[in-house]
């Protein structure tokens, strides 16, 4: 089993989430067995207003562990990337990075301005 461990920036508590890479998809956005496959598969929302084909940046992560592990980025991706805000040498595309190692346990980071889909109920 691999593990992802999810953390946001926005202060919401860590969602940890086992799952056999080989399972993939998980759903029907992104890649398969991408990091957003792997997270809206297990109900983590993310956004990715292209739909997961590498047109936007909303599903930009930060890996702090097992990046290594993961498909390497793609011109395309880099290209896109470029114009995510809070860049970090760390940041991917959660559409376009493949969990590569199924016993691997990575670590991802969701900057708060990608996390539009949870909103309180508001007053
Ligand atoms: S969802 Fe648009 S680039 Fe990943």
């Amino acid at each position: 089993m691999a593990r992802i461990r999810v953390v946001f920036e926005s202060g919401e508590p860590e969602r940890v989430i086992d799952f056999d890479p080989a399972d993939a998809p998980f759903q029907h956005d992104g890649e398969p067995g991408s990091l957003l496959d792997v997270l809206l598969g297990h109900g983590v929302p993310l956004e990715h207003a292209c739909g997961g084909v590498c047109a936007c940046t909303t599903c930009h992560v930060i890996v702090m562990e097992g990046g290594q592990r993961l498909s390497e980025a793609e011109e395309d991706e880099d290209d896109m990337l470029d114009r995510a805000t809070g860049l970090t040498p760390h940041s991917r595309l959660a559409c376009q990075a493949i969990v590569q190692d199924p016993d691997a346990e990575y670590v991802v980071r969701i900057p708060r301005h990608t996390v539009n889909l949870i909103s309180g109920h508001g007053g």
